[in-house]
C-alpha cells in the first residue's frame, strides 16, 4: 500500500528514528538533495523531512527525523504497517552533482542522514568523498557505518570527546582543508548555527561551499512564501530555489530569526499534544 510504513529503526531511543516506507512515484524520482512534505492528519500541519536514501527497484524512500515538537512526535507513535497520509515529494532542487575530484561532506546531528543521500551521489559520480560528522556524544553520532561504506575516510567530532576530536566539526573541517588543498568542494547540513561557521571556516580556502537550508516551510511548492531565506541581498524560496545555497551568500542570522518565529505556538501544541497522549 502506498506510504506504508515497512520499516522502523529505532536509532537513538526516543530521539531519532529512521522509516522505510513504501512510496514508488517517490522513489523513481528522488535525487540527493530532495526532500519529501508529508501530514499526518486531515488537519495536521505539512512538515519537510529530507530523503535520506531510495531504493528505486523496491519502491521505497528513508526518512529520518528527530522528535522536536508536535508533529515529529506524532509521527514517532507510528509503528511498522502504519500509513502516512499524504507523502507529497521528490521537492526541491537536487544537489548539483559532477565529477569533480574530492568532496567533503559535513553533516551535525540529524542532518548526518540528510548528508548521507548527498555523499552518496557524490561517491556514485566517482568523486572521492571525505565525510566530517558531529554529535554532542558517541550514542549520538548516526549514519556512520553507512558513510564508512562510501567515504575515502570518516572524520568525527563529538562535544564530550567520547569518540573523535573533542570540539565541534569545523575545527576538523579546517584542519582538513589546510593539509588538503584537492578538495573541489564543501557540503554541509546541520543546525543552522553549524552551517554559518562551516562558512567562515571554507571563506579563506576559497573552496565553493553549499548549505542545505532548512527554512520553515508549509506548502514546499513555491505558493505560500513561508520559506523565505536572503541569499546574496535576494530574496529566495528554498522550496523551489533550494534548499542547496552557497553558503558565502547566505543570511544566516536571518534564518536564526525566522525559524524561532512560531517558538510560542510550538510550544503550546506540544504541551496539548502530551496532554492528549496522557489522557
Ligand atoms: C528542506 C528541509 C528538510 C528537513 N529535513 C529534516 C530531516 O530529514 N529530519 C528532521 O528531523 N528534520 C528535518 N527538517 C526539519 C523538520 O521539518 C522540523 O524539525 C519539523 O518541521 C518540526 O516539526 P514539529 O511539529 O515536530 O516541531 P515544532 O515544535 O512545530 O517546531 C520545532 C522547530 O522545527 C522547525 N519547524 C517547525 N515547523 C516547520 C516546518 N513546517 N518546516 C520546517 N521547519 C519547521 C522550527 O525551527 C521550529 O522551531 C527539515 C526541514 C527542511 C526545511
Ligand atoms: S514553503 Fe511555501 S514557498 Fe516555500
Amino acid at each position: 500500500m502506498i506510504n506504508k510504513i515497512l520499516k522502523k529503526r529505532i536509532l537513538i531511543p526516543g530521539r531519532v528514528s529512521e522509516l522505510t516506507i513504501y512510496a514508488p512515484h517517490i522513489a523513481e524520482k528522488a535525487r540527493p538533495g530532495n526532500f519529501a512534505v508529508l501530514r499526518l492528519s486531515e488537519k495536521g500541519e505539512r512538515i519537510p523531512l529530507t530523503i535520506a536514501d531510495r531504493d528505486p527497484e523496491n519502491g521505497t524512500i528513508v526518512i529520518v527525523y528527530l522528535v522536536l515538537g508536535k508533529t515529529s512526535a506524532l509521527l514517532d507513535t507510528h509503528v511498522e504497517g502504519d500509513v502516512i497520509l499524504d507523502l507529497c515529494g521528490p521537492l526541491g532542487k537536487p544537489t548539483e552533482i559532477k565529477k569533480q575530484g574530492e568532496v567533503v561532506c559535513v553533516g551535525g546531528g540529524t542532518g548526518i542522514a540528510a548528508m548521507h543521500h548527498i555523499a552518496k551521489g557524490n561517491f556514485e559520480a566517482g568523486n572521492e568523498v571525505t565525510s566530517v560528522i558531529g554529535a554532542r556524544s558517541k550514542d549520538l553520532l548516526l549514519f556512520k557505518p553507512e558513510l564508512e561504506k562510501i567515504s575515502s575516510r570518516v572524520l568525527i567530532a563529538t562535544d564530550d570527546g567520547t569518540v573523535g576530536h573533542k570540539g565541534f566539526v569545523t575545527e576538523v573541517l579546517q584542519k582538513y582543508l589546510q593539509n588538503n588543498s584537492s578538495v573541489s568542494e564543501v557540503v554541509a547540513v546541520g543546525p543552522v548555527p553549524m552551517m554559518k561557521a562551516v562558512a567562515k571556516v571554507t571563506a579563506p580556502f576559497d573552496v565553493r561551499t553549499m548549505v542545505s537550508l532548512n527554512s520553515i516551510m508549509v506548502d514546499g511548492i513555491g505558493m505560500c512564501g513561508a520559506c523565505r531565506v536572503s541569499v546574496g541581498g535576494e530574496i529566495r524560496f528554498a522550496c523551489v530555489d533550494g534548499p542547496e545555497f552557497d553558503a558565502s551568500r547566505v543570511d544566516f542570522d536571518e534564518l536564526m530569526t525566522r525559524l524561532c518565529a512560531f517558538r510560542d505556538q510550538e510550544m503550546l501544541s506540544m504541551e496539548l499534544f502530551k496532554k492528549s497522549e496522557a489522557s
